[in-house]
């Protein structure tokens, strides 16, 4: 059986604008609680794509984990000068996508990418388990390295300069990075690709405008 014969049903409840919360952000809350209430712990439900572009226009797009949702936006934490970390400076638009296949829906969210203030980067960094910590110190995110050893041996620096579980500050190059959307859609899978789309977008007053989209 080929990719063209694969085929499956989007058997997704109807979704209309008016059942959706007027914010954006909060609706997206409610369908990852409902996403984690379904799907358990079968897959990560906070993991989302990243597409940001260089300088000329020129897209690429990896996997990041959603760790913080409020009003302002999406928060994710990465290597400020990996590839991405590069692009965004250079093009602050980015553009997410999450997806929850066992629910047939999918969130697409768009808008300039902001630095978290240090503060929120050092509670969150010191959440994380040590050696994920002296990882962040160990890797030169998106950059060459000639071989697997060379990693350890600069994860193994990194355990001989931080001993201490409990004192590994942050890279000064690791850090928060914020989309503040301008732009959501929420999408609902339905039978015989009739799709339901609800796209927002922000006013010039700071409100949100609905707009049902064809499939
Ligand atoms: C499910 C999943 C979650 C990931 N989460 C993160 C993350 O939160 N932050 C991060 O820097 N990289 C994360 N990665 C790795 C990125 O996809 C990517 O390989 C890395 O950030 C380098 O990307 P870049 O070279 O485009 O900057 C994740 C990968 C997967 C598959």
């Amino acid at each position: 059986m080929g990719l063209g014969d694969l085929r499956r049903s989007y058997d997704g409840s109807p979704l209309d604008p008016s059942d959706l919360h007027e914010d954006p952000l909060v609706q997206l809350g409610r369908w990852l609680d409902e996403a984690r209430a379904v799907l358990a712990s079968a897959t990560e439900v906070n993991a989302m794509a990243l597409a940001t572009a260089d300088e000329q226009g020129r897209p690429s797009v990896r996997m990041v984990l959603l760790k913080d949702l409020d009003a302002r936006g999406l928060t994710f934490y990465t290597n400020l000068a990996s590839r991405k970390g590069r692009e965004l400076r250079a093009n602050p638009h980015a553009a997410l996508c999450l997806h929850w296949q066992p629910v047939y829906r999918q969130v697409r969210v768009a808008g300039p990418c902001v630095e978290v203030d240090r503060g929120a980067t050092d509670a969150y960094f010191a959440t994380r388990p040590a050696d994920s910590r002296r990882g962040a110190w160990a890797s030169h995110q998106s950059a060459p390295i000639d071989s697997r050893a060379a990693l350890e041996a600069r994860m193994g620096e990194a355990r001989e300069r931080f001993p201490d579980d409990a004192d590994i500050p942050t890279p000064p190059h690791w850090g928060g990075l914020r989309v503040e959307p301008v732009e959501v859609e929420f999408w609902q899978g339905r039978p015989d690709r009739l799709h339901d789309r609800v796209h927002y977008a922000r006013t010039a007053d700071g409100g949100w405008e609905r707009t049902r989209l064809q499939p």
